[in-house]
């Protein structure tokens, strides 16, 4: 074993339904990876999510914030309860966090791993990385009921879109195709969201030159969803939208064995960032043990490589590619999908 040189500061949320199981999943492997590569995690628990609201009405107060703003990163399971009224915690933690900590890139990629079965026969052609805007679009939370509950009930949500973050998330596209020689992808539907898409055209047309290696492309939404069903080797790094990026994410998912398969980033480069499994709480299976923790596992490692531990990053990478396929989902327990691939990261 190393000696241990560096150590780093995370806050963990394991959250509700199978947050915590897939959580200690996670923290299991980064335990293996970080004995075997000389690093140290200080880990500090925060239990945020259904239970505290219930008890307390609290979700995420301004000392949480506080707290959550001196770690180095965020590991969060998920959060979503049958007992909470839908949308309380998703915006009160997530959206709010997100927020907060100006986590304006949501990297989401999804890669079909060897040995796990895809719905499509050619999916192993697909490795495609989304770059979704994190902090605006329709979820910026503006809108209006007038006469609810009546016959005259109308209803708006309103997508904002300003030059600083469209630019910005553009800009963020443009520099992980750069450093990967991947090709870019914007996302939208320009022909009938023209103010909003034509922002992220004016971005691409602006920050393009800057980056003449980066070959760009432009797909609708709709048809976006078509090409990667039909034609998945046509995406590397796609940009898109706050709904879009949300959207395609799943269905990448889908395509690469399924939503426990595939982890995300929220991240503002250089600052306190999260990463999260892209599924959420799944009630329905919460307490089987059936809970797939890769998509934590992986989001670990993102998070690793946000830490400049990008050897650890690698090793857990590896370790999750070797044993994937005899943890397809129904045939180890979570623990024992966890102990498997702790034990191959070791
Ligand atoms: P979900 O992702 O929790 O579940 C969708 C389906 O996928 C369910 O059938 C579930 O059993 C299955 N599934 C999810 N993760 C899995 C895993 N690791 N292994 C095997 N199967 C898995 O989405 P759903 O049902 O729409 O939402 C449940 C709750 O989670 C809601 O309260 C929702 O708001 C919340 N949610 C939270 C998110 C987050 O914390 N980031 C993201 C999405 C939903
Ligand atoms: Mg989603």
């Amino acid at each position: 074993m190393a000696e241990v040189v560096r150590s780093h500061n995370l806050a963990v949320v394991p959250g509700d339904g199978i947050g915590p199981e897939v959580i200690e999943g996670a923290l299991m492997a980064l335990d293996a990876v970080a004995d075997a590569e000389g690093f140290a995690l200080e880990v500090t628990n925060y239990e945020l999510g259904a239970n505290r609201y219930l008890n307390t009405g609290e979700i995420l107060t301004d000392d949480d914030l506080a707290r959550l703003h001196e770690h180095e990163a965020v590991l969060l399971g998920a959060v979503g309860d049958p007992r909470v009224p839908p949308g309380i915690l998703e915006k009160g933690l997530l959206l709010r966090l997100r927020r907060e900590l100006d986590l304006y890139v949501n990297l989401r990629p999804s890669r079909l791993l060897s040995g796990v079965s895809s719905v499509l026969n050619n999916a192993d052609q697909l490795d495609v990385t989304i770059v979704r805007e994190n902090t605006e679009g329709l979820y910026c939370g503006r809108g209006e009921s007038e006469n609810p509950g009546t016959e005259l009930e109308i209803s708006t949500e309103v997508s904002l879109n300003t030059w600083p973050s469209i630019s910005r998330i553009v800009r963020y596209g443009f520099e992980l195709a750069a450093a990967r020689k991947q090709s870019l992808t914007l996302v939208h539907k320009t022909n009938v969201l023209e103010r909003a898409g034509g922002l992220y055209l004016r971005a691409m047309k602006e920050i393009g030159p800057e980056f003449p290696g980066v070959e760009t492309a432009y797909q609708h939404i709709d048809a976006a969803c078509l090409l990667m069903v039909t034609q998945p080797k046509r995406f590397q790094v796609v940009v898109t939208d706050n709904l879009f990026g949300d959207i395609l994410s799943d269905l990448a998912a889908g395509l690469v064995g399924g939503i426990g398969f595939v982890g995300s980033a929220n991240m503002h480069p250089g600052k306190v960032s999260m990463f999260e499994p892209v599924h959420g709480s799944a009630p329905d299976i919460a307490g089987t043990g059936l809970a797939n923790p890769i998509g934590a596992i992986l989001s670990a490692a993102m998070m690793l490589q946000h830490l400049g531990e990008d050897a650890g990053a690698e090793r857990l990478e590896r370790a999750v590619e070797a044993v994937a396929g005899k943890i397809a989902p129904d045939h180890l327990s979570t623990r024992e999908a966890s102990e498997l691939i702790a034990e191959a990261a070791s």
